[in-house]
């Protein structure tokens, strides 16, 4: 049987630090759908369009698609036969992820923890975004394709 894992997540913009966990990910599983869902608690910077365009240019191994979808994620991966890959940056993330981990199982999908490498944990897509707002270098937390989209954007 093929082992398929969901990485979800906002992106907006994908960092490096998302690039690591789909690439740890893609090690793992047979096959990886990085999905762009929607955190009702968030208000994005960039379009869905714009931020499957992004994911489609990392340079990601040929076992990752790309995707969005919309309401619950336990209702997507349970229609794709998958479970969930989710990035755990420091302390901070745990407590909520542990909220959402243990809901998403009472819906009846496992979550799989990958530890953020330690020179990635602080990084986020808010800071990324605030740096490009005033003119900061965004280098090493973005990949080339991602530092381009978001420096034209703002
Ligand atoms: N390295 C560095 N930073 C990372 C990271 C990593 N490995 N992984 C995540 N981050 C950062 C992101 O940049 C993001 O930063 P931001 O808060 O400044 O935007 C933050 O950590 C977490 O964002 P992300 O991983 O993109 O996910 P999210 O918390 O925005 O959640 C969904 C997005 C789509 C996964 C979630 O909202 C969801 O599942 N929505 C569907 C509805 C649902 O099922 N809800 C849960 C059931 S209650």
């Amino acid at each position: 049987m093929s082992r398929l894992a969901v990485y979800a997540g906002s992106f907006d913009p994908p960092t490096r630090g998302h690039e690591d966990i789909i690439l740890r990910a893609a090690d793992m599983f047979d096959n990886v759908i990085v999905a762009i869902g929607t955190n009702s608690g968030k208000k994005p910077l960039f379009t869905v369009e714009e931020r499957l365009s992004m994911l489609h240019n990392l340079k990601l191994p040929d076992n990752v698609q790309v995707g969005q979808f919309d309401g619950l994620l336990a209702h997507y991966c349970q229609r794709a036969g998958a479970v969930i890959v989710r990035g755990l940056r420091a302390t901070m993330d745990f407590e909520y992820e542990m909220q959402i981990a243990h809901a998403n199982l009472r819906l009846g999908v496992m979550t799989v923890f990958l530890p953020t490498r330690a020179e990635q944990s602080f990084i986020s897509s808010s800071i990324v975004k605030e740096l490009a707002r005033h003119g900061g270098d965004i280098t090493g937390y973005v990949s080339e394709a991602i530092r381009l989209a978001v420096t034209a954007k703002f």
